[in-house]
């Protein structure tokens, strides 16, 4: 169980969606407020706060609706309900909006499991009809122009059509409201509480329930109980995702600080820093090592954080979550443990032209220890991987191919679920490298199929430190530990050693629990926002870096498909570093330097390049500032 942090969850599941401090924050400001009135008697705040205490906001779920305890909700522990989604529902002329603040609204009849990225303990009842809206296109308008709604329509398919994604996951691009009207679809069509409550489940479960959904359609309710629905798109409030990230206010050289650097690091919003707070204030012990209180709550926490990454990731099961330091690390275990183990003499490892040291080094480093050749898939002028040459590369010796799912450098965004495609059927075991992706696009390592997939926490608004592995179970469990010490054994003698399974038996020694507990908490932030309303946000913003940049004298890097994050430049009357300097005089934070990326600099012919690099929040306004800055340092009139 993971009582602490749930509890607290359910109390504090306002938080972050509108800055507000957790409960023990509220509660130390609430003792300061009082003290400081003179003549004033404090009321008692030293206990735990009560619901009702914490303040309301408007249209939103409220307090008053929220379970005591998460056990008071059946199932809600399942769920990642920690906080308020950063939307309203649009406010479409004739669009009847659920109010959130009344418990009568709530429909019993509803999972919670459209929900977990709301963070609602129940659903709101919405209209069955909607009218049709004639929604105007943004397109070739900057997105804080047009805040919040990013419109377009999507018409509720009949059940019978709908795929097993359907029944997980919101139409693409529809965000959570996306979920709630698949949810209300297939409740409407006679679909029982029970079968799409499994849809929260995974593999076989999952599966299963959607068989029975298809079974439960009644043909009749089918028919007049489906509403035809013209979705306006879930809007993305940035201000208030802004409002979450303390660091941002602030002056940098007396200039307001904009943080195009997001490729480095991403910064951590309140309720990520409120957590680690608390978990050193209330629950620090090492973990699964004593049977007193704090080590059962360090090690709760710690467990909660690899469940709530092992749903954000879909992965089948948490034994496939293995907690490391970062992507790096998390690829040097796998070159060291199940690399040194199944590559030999003469094997071949592929990777692309596109990838970051990480993703090079190390793979270097087995290939030297054991006599095994590295081949590296060409890219084109745009930055994309030719797959017709990476698949020309394949051959019965590739035992490993590793590869980005976003280049840090281009932005390119590879195929990656093709690229598996193509190296399972050599035979070869695949490796995703999602330090880039993971903060910009829903991350499904059953859909990619691919054998491993690494991502580094504080490239997610996680803590630095923390880092995750994904694997395969049977891939983890065939390879042999990488590190040995405590916590990873099951029996030691000095003849011999047990290990334990996966994961433990690859996370030796004490890890970084805080930070652990603090993705976890980061991951529930991502949670109540929705990858998918991030992911389109982004994509307006990119686009409109994109126009901003092309109107200078400058050279961009590659010109890929699908971009994600990330853009490169370079000019010709001033070398990269310096541009970088003079853009931080201006409070502008971006990368200027080969960006641990040299080979595919060099495959564009440069040493280094400008970098800006996008986040959740960051606005078109960061985008002007960027490019009047670039104006004047380029000294363009
Ligand atoms: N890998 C990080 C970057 O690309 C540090 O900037």
């Amino acid at each position: 169980m993971d009582n602490g942090d749930d509890a607290a969850k359910a109390a504090s599941s306002l938080n972050s969606g509108f800055a507000m401090p957790d409960v023990a924050t509220l509660q130390r400001m609430a003792n300061e407020f009082y003290q400081a009135m003179p003549g004033t008697q404090a009321p008692d705040f030293s206990g735990a706060i009560p619901q009702n205490t914490v303040p309301k906001q408007p249209a939103m779920p409220q307090t008053a609706a929220m379970p005591a305890e998460v056990g008071d909700v059946p199932g809600m522990q399942d769920f990642g309900l920690t906080t308020a989604p950063h939307f309203t529902l649009p406010q479409v002329p004739g669009f009847d909006v659920p109010d959130f603040t009344q418990a009568s609204a709530m429909n019993a009849d509803a999972p919670f499991y459209f929900l977990g990225g709301l963070g609602m303990p129940a659903m709101p009842k919405m209209p069955t009809a909607v009218p049709k809206t004639d929604n105007v296109a943004v397109k070739d308008k900057a997105p804080a122009a047009n805040p919040p709604i990013l419109n377009s329509k999507f018409t509720m398919p009949p059940v019978q059509d709908l795929s097993l994604d359907d029944f997980t996951r919101p139409p693409a691009g529809t965000g959570d409201a996306g979920l709630y009207f698949m949810d209300e679809a297939f409740r409407a069509a006679g679909v029982s509480l029970e079968t799409r409550k499994a849809a929260n489940k995974g593999g076989d479960e999952l599966r299963e329930a959607f068989k029975q959904a298809r079974e439960d359609v009644d043909p009749k309710k089918q028919d007049g109980g489906v509403p035809k629905l013209n979705l306006p798109l879930a809007p993305f409030d940035v201000e208030a995702v802004r409002r979450d990230f303390p660091i941002l206010n602030q002056r940098v050289h007396g200039k307001r600080l904009v943080w195009l650097d997001n490729g480095a690091t991403s910064q951590k919003p309140q309720s990520v820093i409120d957590r680690i707070s608390r978990f050193y204030e209330t629950e620090n012990s090492n973990i699964h090592r004593a049977a007193h209180t704090l080590a059962g709550r360090a090690t709760d926490a710690y467990e909660a954080a690899r469940e709530k990454t092992r749903k954000f990731l879909n992965a089948r099961s948490a034994k496939e979550i293995v907690f490391v330091r970062g992507a790096t690390e998390a690829i040097n275990l796998v070159a060291k443990s199940w690399g040194r183990q199944r590559v030999g003499k003469d094997d071949e490892i592929v990777v692309t032209h596109l990838e970051h040291h990480a993703n090079i080094v190390p793979w270097q480093m087995l290939c030297q220890a054991v006599g095994a050749k590295l081949k590296v898939a060409p890219v084109d002028d745009r930055g994309q991987v030719i797959l017709s040459a990476y698949e020309q590369l394949m051959g019965p010796r590739t035992k490993l191919v590793a590869f980005t799912q976003v280049s840090n450098a281009l932005g390119t965004v590879t195929p990656a679920a093709q690229m598996v495609e193509i190296a399972h059927r050599f035979g070869a075991k695949v490796l995703i490298d999602g330090a880039q992706s993971i903060q910009h696009m829903r991350t499904d390592v059953q859909a990619l199929d691919c054998d491993w997939y690494v991502f580094s926490g504080h490239k997610v608004f996680a803590p630095t430190g923390i880092g995750v592995l994904f694997g395969k179970q049977e891939v983890l469990e065939a390879a042999p530990p990488w590190q040995g010490g405590g916590n990873m054994i099951a029996d030691v003698t000095f003849d011999r050693t047990i290990y334990q399974p996966a994961p433990g038996r690859f996370e030796a020694g004490t890890g970084s629990i805080a930070d652990a507990v603090g993705l976890g908490a980061a991951i529930d932030y991502l949670d109540s926002i929705g990858m998918e309303n991030i992911a389109r946000y982004e994509h307006e913003l990119m686009d409109y870096l994109l126009k901003g940049l092309r109107t200078l004298p400058i050279r961009i890097l590659g010109n890929p498909e699908e971009r994600a994050g990330v853009v490169s430049f370079v000019s010709s009357s001033m070398r990269s570093e310096d541009i970088g300097v003079a853009l931080d005089k201006d409070g502008i934070a971006v990368r200027a330097g080969h960006h641990c990326a040299q080979p595919i600099l060099r495959r564009f012919g440069v040493e280094s390049s400008v970098r800006p690099s996008i986040a959740l929040y960051n606005t078109c306004e960061d985008i002007d500032a960027l490019i009047a800055s670039l104006r004047r340092i380029l000294n363009i009139r």
